[in-house]
C-alpha cells in the first residue's frame, strides 16, 4: 500500500528518513550563502570593474563576470547587468559585476556560456589561466541539443565550472525553479521575490473542505520523454482530471489566474516533469506549494531532497495509476488526511525566482584559495544517465489497458 499511508505506523522512522535529509541538504545549500559576513561598506554607485584606481581608493575590487552569449534571447540571463543585482539580492559576497561587453574579456574572471545558445564559430580565441569558463544550463539533457557538446574543443577541457539545477554542479542554480527553505534559517527579505506562506493556515478551517474539484493539469507539451501523458491518460480512467491547455479541452490563458484556481478549486495538481533526469525538478513542484494545493509529482529525482516531508505525492510510491487514484479518492473523502499535507507550511518558506545561485557564483569568483579545475569531458558529466533520463518511471513503460 502507499508509503504515505504507512506514515502513521512508522512515525519515528519517517522523521529520520524524510526530515533529516531535507534539512541537511537545504541547510548545506544555505551555508554556501552564509559563510561570508555581509559587507556593506561599499559605495553603492561603484560599478567600476577591477581597476587600479578603485583599489587605490580602498574600494574592494569587483570581479568581472562576462555573459559570452545570451540565454534564449535574454541578454541579462534574467539576472541583470552590473553590480546592482548582487546588492539587490543581498548576496553575502557581492563584490562582482556582470557585463556582456566582450571588450572586457581580458579582465573577466568568469565567462558564462549558455550552452544551448552557443555558436560554434563564435568562441573566444584565447583564454587566461585565471579565468573560469562556466557551463550554464537549465534544461534537462533529454531536452538539450547535444550538438555543442560534441564539438571537440568545447567537450574536452573547456569548462572550469558548471552552473545548472543539478545538485552536483559547482554552482547549484535554481532561479525560477524555486527553493523551499526552513523558516528558522531564513533571513528577512533574503530573496527579492518571496512569498511567505501563511503560518495560520493550519489553524484555520480545513483547506480540503473548501475545494470542490479534484485534480488539474496545465500542460502545453503533449508528447514528452517522460511519457507523463500516458500516465495521466491511465489515471483519468479512475479519477476526473481537468486538463487545461493545448493537450486538453479546457483553456485558461492567464498564468496567475490559472494558479489561483488551484488555490480555490483543486485539491491536487499534476506536477509531472517532462523528463526524468537527475535533480531535474522545476517550478512544477514549487508552484503547487505556493498555491495551496498538493502536487502529484513524477521526476527522476528524490523529491525528499527538494520538498518538506509530507508535502507532495510521488507516483513512484504507487504500483499503478489505479492505486494512486484510490489514494486520491481516499484523501478526497477524508479532509483530516488531506489537510495533513499542509502541516509543513508554518516551518518552511517557498521562494520562486531565487538569486541564490548567482550569489554563490560571486562568492566563488572572489575566493582566491580555490584550486584550478577543468571538466575533462563535459558531455560525460552532463549526460550522466543517458538511459533512464529518457525513460518513464522505473524504466518500464507504463502499461496501457484498452
Ligand atoms: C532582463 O531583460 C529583460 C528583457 O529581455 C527585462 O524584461 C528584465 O527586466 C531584465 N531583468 C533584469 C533583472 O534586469
Ligand atoms: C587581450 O589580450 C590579448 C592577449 O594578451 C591581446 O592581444 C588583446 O589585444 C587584448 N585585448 C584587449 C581588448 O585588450
Ligand atoms: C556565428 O558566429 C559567426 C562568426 O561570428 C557569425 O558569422 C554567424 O552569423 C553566427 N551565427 C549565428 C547563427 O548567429
Ligand atoms: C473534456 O474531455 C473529457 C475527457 O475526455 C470529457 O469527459 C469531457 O466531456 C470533455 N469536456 C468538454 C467540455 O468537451
Ligand atoms: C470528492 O469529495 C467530494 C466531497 O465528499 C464529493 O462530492 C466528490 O464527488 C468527490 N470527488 C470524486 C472525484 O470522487
Ligand atoms: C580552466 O580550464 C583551463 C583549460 O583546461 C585550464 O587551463 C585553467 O587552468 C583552468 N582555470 C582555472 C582557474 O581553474
Amino acid at each position: 500500500m502507499a508509503a504515505a499511508l504507512d506514515y502513521r505506523k512508522h512515525k519515528v522512522l519517517f522523521i529520520f528518513l524524510f526530515c533529516f535529509p531535507v534539512l541537511f541538504i537545504i541547510y548545506s545549500l544555505f551555508l554556501q550563502l552564509d559563510a561570508d559576513k555581509v559587507e556593506f561598506g561599499i559605495k553603492m554607485n561603484d560599478n567600476l570593474p577591477n581597476t587600479e584606481s578603485s583599489r587605490d581608493k580602498g574600494i574592494p575590487a569587483l570581479k568581472t563576470i562576462l555573459y559570452w552569449n545570451h540565454f534564449f534571447g535574454i541578454e541579462n540571463f534574467t539576472f541583470g547587468f552590473g553590480h546592482q543585482p548582487f546588492i539587490d539580492a543581498q548576496c553575502p559576497t557581492h563584490t562582482c559585476t556582470v557585463t556582456n561587453d566582450r571588450m572586457l574579456f581580458n579582465r573577466s574572471d568568469v565567462v558564462i556560456f549558455s550552452v544551448q545558445n552557443m555558436n560554434l564559430s563564435d568562441l573566444p580565441d584565447i583564454r587566461f589561466a585565471h579565468q573560469r569558463f562556466v557551463f550554464y544550463e537549465m534544461e534537462s539533457p533529454a531536452n538539450t541539443d547535444p550538438q555543442p557538446l560534441l564539438h571537440e574543443r568545447i567537450r574536452f577541457g573547456f569548462f572550469n565550472w558548471t552552473m545548472t539545477y543539478r545538485l552536483d554542479s559547482d554552482i547549484v542554480n535554481r532561479d525560477s525553479y524555486g527553493v523551499i527553505v526552513p523558516r528558522k534559517l531564513t533571513l528577512p527579505s533574503m530573496f527579492p521575490i518571496a512569498r511567505r506562506s501563511d503560518p495560520t493556515a493550519t489553524e484555520r478551517k480545513s483547506i480540503g473542505g473548501n475545494k470542490k474539484k479534484l485534480l488539474a493539469w496545465f500542460v502545453s507539451n503533449c508528447v514528452t520523454p517522460s511519457q507523463r501523458e500516458m500516465y495521466v491518460e491511465e489515471l483519468s480512467r479512475y479519477v476526473p482530471i481537468d486538463i487545461y491547455g493545448k493537450c486538453g479541452n479546457l483553456t485558461c490563458t492567464d498564468r496567475s489566474d490559472c494558479r489561483e484556481m488551484l488555490r480555490t478549486d483543486y485539491k491536487f495538481y499534476v506536477g509531472f516533469e517532462n523528463s526524468l533526469c537527475t535533480d531535474y525538478v522545476t517550478e512544477k513542484l514549487t508552484a503547487g506549494f505556493l498555491y495551496d494545493t498538493v502536487p502529484i509529482v513524477m521526476g527522476g529525482v528524490d523529491y525528499t531532497q527538494f520538498a518538506p516531508p509530507h508535502s507532495f505525492i510521488d507516483v513512484k510510491d504507487f504500483d499503478s495509476p489505479k492505486e494512486l487514484a484510490k489514494y486520491l479518492l481516499l484523501l478526497n473523502e477524508t479532509d483530516s488526511l488531506y489537510d495533513r499535507y499542509f502541516d509543513w507550511k508554518p516551518n518552511f518558506d517557498v521562494h520562486l525566482d531565487t538569486k541564490q545561485g548567482w550569489c554563490h557564483l560571486c562568492k566563488l569568483a572572489n575566493d582566491e584559495r580555490l584550486p584550478l579545475t577543468t571538466y575533462e569531458d563535459i558531455l560525460q558529466w552532463w549526460v550522466d544517465d543517458p538511459e533512464s533520463c529518457n525513460l518513464p518511471v522505473g524504466n518500464t513503460p507504463i502499461p496501457r489497458t484498452k
